[in-house]
Protein backbone atom coordinates (compact mmCIF):
# COMPACT_ATOMS: atom_id res chain seq x y z
CA UNK A 1 0.00 0.00 0.00
CA UNK A 2 2.45 2.45 1.22
CA UNK A 3 4.76 1.75 -2.04
CA UNK A 4 2.13 2.52 -4.01
CA UNK A 5 1.18 5.52 -2.59
CA UNK A 6 5.12 6.67 -2.34
CA UNK A 7 5.26 5.55 -6.31
CA UNK A 8 1.72 7.93 -6.76
CA UNK A 9 3.88 10.80 -5.19
CA UNK A 10 6.85 10.33 -7.26
CA UNK A 11 4.57 10.34 -10.44
CA UNK A 12 2.89 13.69 -9.22
CA UNK A 13 5.85 15.45 -8.24
CA UNK A 14 7.30 14.88 -11.45
CA UNK A 15 4.05 15.72 -13.26
CA UNK A 16 4.16 19.09 -11.87
CA UNK A 17 7.38 19.75 -12.27
CA UNK A 18 7.09 19.25 -15.69
CA UNK A 19 3.98 21.21 -16.27
CA UNK A 20 5.69 23.70 -14.70
CA UNK A 21 8.65 23.39 -16.96
CA UNK A 22 6.17 23.21 -20.15
CA UNK A 23 3.93 26.57 -18.98
CA UNK A 24 7.23 28.24 -18.11
CA UNK A 25 7.54 28.73 -22.01
CA UNK A 26 4.17 30.32 -22.74
CA UNK A 27 4.96 33.33 -20.73
CA UNK A 28 6.18 34.96 -24.38
CA UNK A 29 6.98 32.89 -27.28
CA UNK A 30 10.11 33.22 -27.41
CA UNK A 31 10.84 31.69 -24.66
CA UNK A 32 12.47 28.28 -24.28
CA UNK A 33 11.45 27.83 -21.46
CA UNK A 34 13.06 25.82 -18.45
CA UNK A 35 16.32 24.20 -19.55
CA UNK A 36 17.26 21.35 -18.11
CA UNK A 37 21.32 21.11 -17.66
CA UNK A 38 22.33 24.28 -19.53
CA UNK A 39 25.95 23.17 -19.90
CA UNK A 40 24.92 20.70 -22.54
CA UNK A 41 23.88 23.70 -24.84
CA UNK A 42 27.17 25.94 -24.10
CA UNK A 43 30.28 23.70 -24.15
CA UNK A 44 33.08 24.48 -22.52
CA UNK A 45 35.31 24.42 -25.48
CA UNK A 46 34.88 26.86 -27.83
CA UNK A 47 33.30 27.14 -31.39
CA UNK A 48 35.84 27.95 -34.47
CA UNK A 49 33.84 31.31 -35.49
CA UNK A 50 33.75 32.68 -31.70
CA UNK A 51 35.59 35.17 -30.26
CA UNK A 52 38.60 34.58 -28.10
CA UNK A 53 40.10 37.17 -25.86
CA UNK A 54 42.67 34.67 -25.34
CA UNK A 55 44.28 35.41 -28.04
CA UNK A 56 45.34 38.58 -28.88
CA UNK A 57 43.56 38.68 -32.15
CA UNK A 58 40.42 37.61 -30.65
CA UNK A 59 40.09 34.82 -32.85
CA UNK A 60 39.22 31.34 -32.06
CA UNK A 61 40.46 30.26 -35.31
CA UNK A 62 44.10 30.47 -35.81
CA UNK A 63 46.49 30.89 -38.67
CA UNK A 64 49.24 28.27 -38.43
CA UNK A 65 52.38 29.55 -37.97
CA UNK A 66 54.61 30.42 -41.02
CA UNK A 67 56.62 27.20 -42.53
CA UNK A 68 54.00 24.89 -40.74
CA UNK A 69 52.86 21.78 -42.88
CA UNK A 70 50.05 19.55 -41.61
CA UNK A 71 50.34 16.08 -41.30
CA UNK A 72 50.36 13.94 -44.12
CA UNK A 73 50.64 17.37 -46.55
CA UNK A 74 53.10 16.67 -49.23
CA UNK A 75 54.88 20.10 -50.25
CA UNK A 76 55.18 20.67 -54.03
CA UNK A 77 58.45 23.07 -54.07
CA UNK A 78 57.85 24.30 -57.96
CA UNK A 79 56.00 27.36 -58.53
CA UNK A 80 53.87 28.06 -61.57
CA UNK A 81 56.27 29.59 -63.42
CA UNK A 82 58.83 29.07 -66.59
CA UNK A 83 61.36 28.37 -63.83
CA UNK A 84 58.89 26.21 -61.80
CA UNK A 85 58.17 23.99 -65.29
CA UNK A 86 61.51 23.58 -66.55
CA UNK A 87 63.05 23.06 -62.56
CA UNK A 88 60.33 20.32 -62.23
CA UNK A 89 62.01 18.25 -65.14
CA UNK A 90 64.54 16.88 -62.47
CA UNK A 91 61.42 15.45 -60.53
CA UNK A 92 61.64 11.35 -60.77
CA UNK A 93 58.98 8.92 -59.62
CA UNK A 94 58.76 7.79 -56.62
CA UNK A 95 56.47 4.69 -57.68
CA UNK A 96 57.82 1.38 -58.68
CA UNK A 97 56.84 0.38 -62.17
CA UNK A 98 54.28 -2.40 -61.34
CA UNK A 99 51.48 -3.70 -63.24
CA UNK A 100 48.98 -2.69 -60.24
CA UNK A 101 50.37 0.93 -60.21
CA UNK A 102 50.04 1.19 -63.70
CA UNK A 103 46.20 0.01 -63.81
CA UNK A 104 45.29 2.29 -61.12
CA UNK A 105 46.96 5.39 -63.10
CA UNK A 106 45.27 3.91 -66.18
CA UNK A 107 42.02 3.81 -64.21
CA UNK A 108 42.58 7.86 -63.16
CA UNK A 109 44.01 8.66 -66.24
CA UNK A 110 40.65 7.47 -67.53
CA UNK A 111 38.65 9.39 -65.09
CA UNK A 112 40.15 12.84 -64.73
CA UNK A 113 41.95 13.07 -68.95
CA UNK A 114 40.48 10.80 -70.77
CA UNK A 115 37.38 13.23 -71.43
CA UNK A 116 40.06 15.92 -73.46
CA UNK A 117 43.16 13.62 -73.68
CA UNK A 118 41.52 10.72 -75.44
CA UNK A 119 41.78 6.93 -74.13
CA UNK A 120 45.07 6.37 -76.13
CA UNK A 121 46.49 10.04 -75.65
CA UNK A 122 45.94 11.21 -78.76
CA UNK A 123 44.20 14.40 -77.66
CA UNK A 124 40.79 13.28 -79.20
CA UNK A 125 38.62 12.67 -76.01
CA UNK A 126 34.96 12.88 -76.04
CA UNK A 127 34.85 16.68 -75.20
CA UNK A 128 37.28 17.08 -78.12
CA UNK A 129 34.94 15.58 -80.69
CA UNK A 130 31.81 17.45 -79.65
CA UNK A 131 30.71 20.16 -82.35
CA UNK A 132 32.19 23.26 -79.91
CA UNK A 133 34.10 21.08 -78.21
CA UNK A 134 37.29 21.96 -76.27
CA UNK A 135 40.47 22.67 -78.91
CA UNK A 136 44.20 22.38 -78.46
CA UNK A 137 44.45 19.38 -76.51
CA UNK A 138 47.69 17.52 -77.16
CA UNK A 139 48.22 13.85 -78.09
CA UNK A 140 51.18 12.26 -75.48
CA UNK A 141 53.21 10.92 -78.86
CA UNK A 142 54.02 10.79 -82.38
CA UNK A 143 56.34 12.81 -84.16
CA UNK A 144 54.17 16.12 -84.71
CA UNK A 145 52.88 16.27 -81.00
CA UNK A 146 53.95 19.52 -79.69
CA UNK A 147 54.07 21.04 -76.12
CA UNK A 148 52.99 24.43 -76.47
CA UNK A 149 55.50 25.29 -74.11
CA UNK A 150 58.30 23.59 -75.84
CA UNK A 151 59.63 19.94 -77.04
CA UNK A 152 57.89 17.17 -78.59
CA UNK A 153 55.04 15.60 -76.02
CA UNK A 154 56.19 11.91 -76.48
CA UNK A 155 59.63 13.34 -74.92
CA UNK A 156 58.17 15.26 -71.72
CA UNK A 157 59.92 14.26 -68.82
CA UNK A 158 58.04 12.70 -65.97
CA UNK A 159 58.35 15.62 -63.80
CA UNK A 160 57.09 18.07 -66.43
CA UNK A 161 54.08 16.23 -66.46
CA UNK A 162 53.35 15.82 -62.42
CA UNK A 163 53.78 19.81 -62.99
CA UNK A 164 50.76 20.09 -64.80
CA UNK A 165 48.44 17.85 -63.34
CA UNK A 166 49.13 20.46 -60.20
CA UNK A 167 48.54 23.48 -62.02
CA UNK A 168 46.98 22.85 -65.28
CA UNK A 169 47.89 24.80 -68.25
CA UNK A 170 45.20 27.03 -70.09
CA UNK A 171 41.94 25.42 -70.79
CA UNK A 172 43.42 22.31 -68.90
CA UNK A 173 42.35 22.82 -64.91
CA UNK A 174 44.73 21.77 -61.86
CA UNK A 175 43.70 18.40 -60.90
CA UNK A 176 45.94 18.45 -57.41
CA UNK A 177 42.33 18.75 -56.02
CA UNK A 178 41.18 16.20 -57.77
CA UNK A 179 44.32 13.42 -56.89
CA UNK A 180 46.41 13.14 -54.22
CA UNK A 181 50.16 12.95 -55.02
CA UNK A 182 50.15 8.87 -55.03
CA UNK A 183 47.45 9.61 -57.47
CA UNK A 184 49.05 11.85 -59.48
CA UNK A 185 52.53 10.17 -60.14
CA UNK A 186 50.71 6.62 -60.97
CA UNK A 187 48.81 8.63 -63.66
CA UNK A 188 52.32 9.65 -65.06
CA UNK A 189 53.03 6.89 -64.77
CA UNK A 190 50.11 5.28 -67.56
CA UNK A 191 50.78 8.73 -69.17
CA UNK A 192 54.32 7.51 -70.32
CA UNK A 193 52.98 4.35 -71.25
CA UNK A 194 51.06 6.40 -74.05
CA UNK A 195 53.68 8.59 -75.03
CA UNK A 196 55.84 5.41 -76.21
CA UNK A 197 52.95 4.89 -78.87
CA UNK A 198 54.03 4.57 -82.27
C1 LIG B 1 39.43 19.97 -70.05
C2 LIG B 1 40.28 19.17 -70.88
C3 LIG B 1 41.53 18.58 -70.26
C4 LIG B 1 41.62 17.67 -69.22
C5 LIG B 1 40.49 17.07 -68.42
C6 LIG B 1 43.02 17.37 -69.08
N1 LIG B 1 43.76 18.10 -69.97
FE1 LIG B 1 45.76 18.04 -70.16
N2 LIG B 1 45.66 19.50 -71.58
C7 LIG B 1 44.50 20.07 -72.08
C8 LIG B 1 44.84 21.12 -73.01
C9 LIG B 1 43.85 21.99 -73.78
C10 LIG B 1 46.24 21.18 -73.05
C11 LIG B 1 47.11 22.14 -73.86
C12 LIG B 1 47.30 23.40 -73.04
C13 LIG B 1 48.18 24.42 -73.77
O1 LIG B 1 49.27 24.03 -74.22
O2 LIG B 1 47.77 25.56 -73.83
C14 LIG B 1 46.72 20.14 -72.15
C15 LIG B 1 48.06 19.86 -71.94
C16 LIG B 1 48.55 18.80 -71.19
C17 LIG B 1 49.94 18.43 -71.07
C18 LIG B 1 51.11 19.12 -71.76
C19 LIG B 1 51.64 20.23 -70.89
C20 LIG B 1 52.72 21.02 -71.58
O3 LIG B 1 53.65 21.45 -70.87
O4 LIG B 1 52.66 21.25 -72.79
C21 LIG B 1 49.99 17.35 -70.25
C22 LIG B 1 51.24 16.58 -69.83
C23 LIG B 1 48.64 17.05 -69.84
N3 LIG B 1 47.79 17.95 -70.42
C24 LIG B 1 48.28 16.01 -69.00
C25 LIG B 1 47.00 15.83 -68.49
C26 LIG B 1 46.67 14.85 -67.50
C27 LIG B 1 47.63 13.85 -66.90
C28 LIG B 1 45.34 14.99 -67.24
C29 LIG B 1 44.51 14.25 -66.22
C30 LIG B 1 44.94 14.31 -64.87
C31 LIG B 1 44.85 16.06 -68.09
N4 LIG B 1 45.89 16.54 -68.83
C32 LIG B 1 43.52 16.48 -68.13
C33 LIG B 1 43.22 19.69 -71.74
C34 LIG B 1 42.88 18.85 -70.72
Amino acid sequence: MLAMNKSKIVLGAFGLLASVAMFSACKDNKSTGLEYARNMYDPIAYNQDQPNKNFANGATSQTPPPNTTPVDFVRYDYPNTKEGYEASAALVNPLALTEKNLLEGKHFYTVFCSPCHGEKGDGQGHIVKLDKGISGVPAYHGADAISSRGGLMKDMPAGKIYHTIMYGLNAMGSHASQLSPTERWKVVMYVQQLQKIQ
